[in-house]
């Protein structure tokens, strides 16, 4: 996601919305349906929350950018989007259990 994001910014700064479209998809729910199920069973419902979340704002900004969106209104999008990043992050860490080791 952070690549996503990184590769929002540039396209953003080139005014290229093409690039910010194909660039948003890399942050999307279509990267997220690989998650392993013995993972995704452990994780908690807000957890996944947020991620799905996240994901469907990267397609809506891509949905956005498709449409011609200004650049005002990607990184209005943009700001909205990373404070789902800051408050998983906030809430969540991987920690490795001693029974798992
Ligand atoms: C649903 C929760 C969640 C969301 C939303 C989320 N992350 Fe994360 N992210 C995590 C967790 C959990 C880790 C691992 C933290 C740890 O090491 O304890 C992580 C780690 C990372 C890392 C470090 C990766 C590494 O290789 O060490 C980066 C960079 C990162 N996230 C970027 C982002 C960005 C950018 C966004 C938003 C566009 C985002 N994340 C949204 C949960 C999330």
């Amino acid at each position: 996601m952070l690549s996503a994001l990184r590769g929002v910014l540039v396209a953003t700064t080139n005014e290229d919305l093409t690039g910010v479209a194909e660039a948003a998809r890399e942050g999307g729910i279509a990267i997220a349906v690989d998650t392993d199920p013995a993972v995704a069973s452990r994780l908690p419902d807000e957890f996944e929350r947020l991620g799905v979340a996240t994901h469907e704002a990267f397609d809506d900004l891509a949905g956005a950018a498709d449409a011609g969106a200004p650049r005002d209104s990607v990184l209005e999008r943009l700001g909205r989007l990373t404070s789902n990043c800051v408050s998983c992050h906030e809430t969540y860490r991987l920690v490795s259990s001693p029974d798992s080791e």
